[in-house]
Formats: C-alpha cells, structure tokens, sequence
C-alpha cells in the first residue's frame, strides 16, 4: 500500500468540482484516510513548492495557490502514487490527455486544478506538511 498527498486547488474549488474529482479517486479504489479544507499560507507555499520557488512562475503560482482554499487530501492504495499521478494527466491542462482530470477540466498550465505527490519522498514530505500523524485515520474498508 502507498500514500499520496493531493491538494483540490483553488480552482477546483471554487469551480466546486470537489465532488467530481474525488468521485473519481473513489471510484478508482482509493481510499481517503485524511481530508480538510484548508488556506495555505505564504510560507507553507515556499516550503511545499520548495523546487519551484526560484522558477519565473513562482510569484503567480504562490499567489494562486493562497488566493483561495484548498482540500488536503492523503489517498491511500496500491501504487497510489503513480495511479494518482497517471489519473491527474500531465501537469498543463492544455496537454493532458481526455480521460484524466486535468485533461478533462483544465486548459491552464497553472490552474490544473489537483497537485498529486511525484513520489515516495515527496508523498512523506507532503504528507507531513499538510497533516499530524494523529489527522490520519488508516482503515481498512469492510465491504
Ligand atoms: P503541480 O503539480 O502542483 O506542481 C507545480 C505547479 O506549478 C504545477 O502543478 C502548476 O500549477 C504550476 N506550474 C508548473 N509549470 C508551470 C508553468 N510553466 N507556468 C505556470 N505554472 C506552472
């Protein structure tokens, strides 16, 4: 089993495709075993984007990224993270694929609606940063 931190970024949210996006995560069988709507700060933009941050579209994507809230999300299942990752499509909604969710909702480079983990040490990281271990509820479904 992995995990994987996804964020419903302000976009998602305030085109109020929360449901649809995680309908999707759902019906795919994952499991969520953490979730809050949260505004990110400043700060916490320069330390989850910490590889971005002297990249020329950093200032525009902090100032998305803070401009509204965001759900946090950590997806649980098997190969959770390249799963997650391979439903998001690739990270310019212009280019992603019909079928995945940018593909299918976005058509912005920055506005592609969900940030997924890019791996197993970026899902720790970003898990930890969005979340105390306690947040987390592991459960394994019954049905
Ligand atoms: P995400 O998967 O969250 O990781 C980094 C984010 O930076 C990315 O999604 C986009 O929102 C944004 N991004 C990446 N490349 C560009 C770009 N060339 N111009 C503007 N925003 C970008």
């Amino acid at each position: 089993m992995q995990r994987t931190l996804v964020l419903l970024k302000p976009d998602c949210v305030e085109r109020r495709l929360i449901g649809r996006v995680i309908n999707r995560f759902e019906d795919k069988g994952l499991n969520i075993i953490a979730m809050k709507l949260i505004r990110i700060t400043p700060d916490l933009a320069k330390q989850h984007y910490a590889e971005h941050v002297s990249k020329p579209f950093y200032p525009g994507l902090e100032s998305f990224i803070t401009a509204a809230p965001v759900v946090a999300i950590v997806l649980e299942g098997l190969e959770a993270i390249q799963v997650v990752r391979d439903m998001l499509g690739a990270t310019s909604g212009l280019k992603a694929s019909p079928g995945t969710i940018r593909g299918d909702f976005s058509s912005s480079r920055q506005m592609n609606l969900v940030h997924a983990s890019d791996g197993e040490e970026a899902s720790k990281r970003e898990i930890d940063l969005y979340f105390k271990p306690e947040e987390i509820l592991e459960h394994t479904p019954v049905l």
